[in-house]
């Protein structure tokens, strides 16, 4: 399935909304505080590309510096001294191409640093688990490799050994909190039904949420 449309699709109609969703989480400030370089590439910044950071996303959302698509980036060869990208990795279409694209804007030694996600936790049950089994199933977005350690292994073959670190995010808080980051899912369907289940797995706030994502580097 071509993820593009529907992200672009749930993007326009409603600007920002991962970063309403997940910027109490403060992943993307964490993600940037291990980000070194002076020439930084933001990629799918949505409308919070980090400050000093060239940020690029397919929607024109407020603070972006270009509007483009990350398979077919406009800058020039050897460009950029790191490269940063906030849950957006896993959802490209035509995976190889970006990091084919990555490949050409970054210099030799610069770090590509992702968080990739999320999933509900393993251990315990909360929200992320009931809006999981109230979903009607949905086909997967995005290339499988893109998600995991092996697979980063095959797509930047050449680079250097894909290291995965995991991040737990809690995104525990009230009912309306919680459901700006579950009802902002992409494979949302049935949205109202699904939301009544979950408010009544868990009808008292604050409403536990945590989200199991990973940080990956890899430099070229
Ligand atoms: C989950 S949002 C993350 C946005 C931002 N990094 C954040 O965390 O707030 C995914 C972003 O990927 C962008 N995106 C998806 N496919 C893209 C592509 N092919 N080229 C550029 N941006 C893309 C979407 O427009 C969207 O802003």
């Amino acid at each position: 399935m071509r993820s593009e449309p529907i992200v672009r699709a749930l993007h326009e109609a409603h600007p920002g909304a991962t970063s309403k969703a997940l910027a109490r989480a403060g992943s993307y400030e964490k993600l940037w505080s291990r980000v070194r370089g002076t020439r930084v590439l933001d990629l799918a910044c949505g409308d919070r590309p980090m400050p000093g950071a060239i940020g690029i996303d397919l929607v024109r959302e407020r603070g972006i510096a270009v509007q483009g698509r990350v398979q077919q980036l406009p800058f020039a060869d050897g460009a950029f001294d790191a490269a940063l990208c906030h849950l957006a990795f896993m959802l490209f279409d035509d995976i190889e191409q970006v990091v084919a694209e990555l490949h050409r804007v970054l210099a030799p030694g610069a770090t590509f640093h992702a968080l990739l996600g999320g999933g509900p936790v393993a251990d315990g049950e909360d929200a992320f688990h009931a809006f999981v089994r109230a979903m009607p199933k949905a086909e997967a977005m995005g290339d499988p490799r893109s998600k995991r350690e092996a697979g980063w292994r095959e797509l930047f073959a050449g680079w250097s050994e894909p290291r995965f670190e995991r991040w737990e995010l809690d995104l525990t808080g009230s009912f309306e909190d919680v459901w700006l980051f579950l009802g902002a899912s992409y494979s949302l369907r049935d949205a109202e039904r699904v939301r009544r289940d979950v408010r009544a797995a868990f009808p008292v706030d604050p409403v536990p949420c945590r989200v199991a994502c990973f940080y990956a580097t890899v430099t070229r």
